[in-house]
């Protein structure tokens, strides 16, 4: 009988028994009487033994790299000392090739490697996704929202599917990618906030995971044209509520990550030197951050009143020290978050700076100048911001109120203004962007390596 087929992830059922196993030729080594081969199917890596009459056919000699196989022999436990995926090889009895692979000058590993340009990783991501760092950093990803999706099951909070096709902006025009809607104007979405908002009468607490557009001429190492948004909406809470819970949700679940030896494996060996952050995490007002900026010397480049970078002789960027009422860029944020180490909430940011949804702080007696948010974002070290989220304005004439002086036309916004009409309550929300928290995680340099397959201006292929 043909003996049973397995992936390699389940061969320790089958030690000393025959199995069939097929996958892709992940390395080969080739002495004069054996073959080694590393078999990889996805699930795990496969030493695998070619001795006797398996090696000296055709096939053994033309054998390439990438190569799509299948294999029938006997699982061998490896004698102690020697080092092989999982503890055993397969010592092969008989075998084919399922799909070549060109050798020589075509081969995948001739052509890259992680130095190779990055245009041409770009244009062969569908082959560097074969490669052990990007399929680790792959199923970290898959790890991680699964760890999620449980997380807020365990919290009470639904999952909903909103719509990538809007007609209404969250975030500001300047990045929305508009489209032709069978004639009439239409976004890519770039955030899916203002409907989860409205499923909290429906639902109760929800959250989603999906994809958000966003047309900003950024080359950073943490901007994407799309990206993977997990945002949640809870009613009935408070501005120290929603901080509480976004920590506990990114701290749960990346328990959950750490308590599975397998992902815990991931982890360390995308980074050696990850460990789950502390909790509480640290808290700092918006105007306390300007003070700690000041303090540490930290500068941002200098504006004129329309937004331009002044520039000295040179042609350099003047920098200047901070004042109240300035955006906090990504330079100043990431030294901030690097000095600090650990993740920290910058909460309380002043209306100019934020979108047009935001609950307001109480104004104190006599208080002048900026009015503040009950806004938060999250940081962490080497990447910066990682979530964004805010209280939303509950009362009905206030979100009025906000469309004006943001100019937005309030008239395709009537289902998100009735929602303050029919039984408005204290609610609040953010988004978190996975590659970051991906990149965080992973230790990657750029939440370029964190996507299937990245888009940033100029780049939507593969
Ligand atoms: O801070 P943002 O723009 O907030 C919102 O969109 C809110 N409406 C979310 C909400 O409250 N439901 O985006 C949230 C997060 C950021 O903190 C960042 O992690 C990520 O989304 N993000 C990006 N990630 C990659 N590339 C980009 N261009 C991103 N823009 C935002
Ligand atoms: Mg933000």
């Amino acid at each position: 009988p043909t003996p049973i087929k397995s992936k390699i992830v389940r061969l320790v059922n089958y030690r000393d028994k025959r199995v069939r196993v097929c996958g892709w030729v992940h390395r080969k080594r080739d002495q004069q009487d054996i073959m080694f081969v590393v078999l990889r199917d996805g699930t795990g890596y496969l030493q695998v033994v070619f001795t006797g009459q398996t090696n000296k056919t055709y096939d053994a000699v033309t054998l390439q790299l990438e190569a799509a196989i299948e294999l029938t022999g006997t699982l061998k436990l490896v004698p102690e000392g020697q080092k092989a995926p999982g503890g055993h090889e397969l010592v092969v009895d008989y075998w084919k090739v399922l799909g070549p692979a060109p050798g020589g000058d075509d081969a995948f590993t001739n052509k890259l490697n992680e130095q190779s340009d990055p245009s041409i990783l770009a244009d062969n991501r569908h082959l560097v996704l074969r490669g052990e760092t990007a399929s680790n950093v792959l199923r970290l990803r898959a790890a991680l929202l699964s760890a999620f999706r449980s997380t807020y099951a365990e919290h009470d909070v639904i999952e909903v599917t909103p719509p990538c096709l809007v007609q209404t902006q969250v975030e500001g025009g300047a990045t929305l990618f508009k489209l032709d809607y069978y004639g009439q104007p239409a976004f890519l979405t770039q955030s899916s906030q203002l409907y989860l908002e409205t499923c909290l009468a429906s639902l109760g607490d929800v959250f989603c995971i999906q994809e958000s557009f966003r047309a900003e001429n950024s080359h950073t190492r943490r901007h994407l044209s799309e990206y993977t948004h997990l945002e949640a909406e809870l009613a009935f809470i408070n501005f120290d509520d929603l901080m509480t819970h976004i920590e506990t949700v990114i701290c749960e679940s990346v328990d959950k990550i750490l308590a599975n030896p397998a992902t815990t494996a991931l982890v360390k060996t995308l980074n050696p030197s990850f460990t789950a952050p502390e909790r509480p995490f640290k808290r700092m007002s918006y105007s306390d951050a300007i003070a700690w900026l000041n303090e540490h010397g930290i500068l941002h480049e200098a504006e004129d009143a329309e937004g331009n970078t002044l520039k000295d002789a040179d042609g350099k960027p003047v920098m200047v020290p901070h004042a109240i009422g300035d955006d906090i860029a990504e330079a100043a944020e990431r030294q901030m978050t690097d000095i600090i180490g650990k993740p920290v909430f910058l909460y309380g940011f002043p209306a100019e700076l934020k979108a047009f949804y935001m609950q307001k702080m109480p104004r104190k007696e006599g208080e002048t100048g900026p009015v503040f948010t009950e806004s938060c974002d999250l940081l962490m070290p080497n990447v910066g911001e990682i979530v964004g989220g805010s209280m939303r304005i509950a009362d009905g004439p206030e979100l009025l109120a906000a469309y004006g002086r943001e100019g937005i036309d309030p008239k395709p916004y009537y289902w998100y203004t009735d929602m303050r009409k029919y039984g408005t309550c204290q609610h609040g929300g953010y988004g978190l962007g996975v590659e970051r928290l991906l990149a965080w995680m992973a230790n990657r340099y750029t939440v370029r390596e964190c996507s299937l397959y990245p888009r940033w201006p100029g780049r939507a292929t593969p």
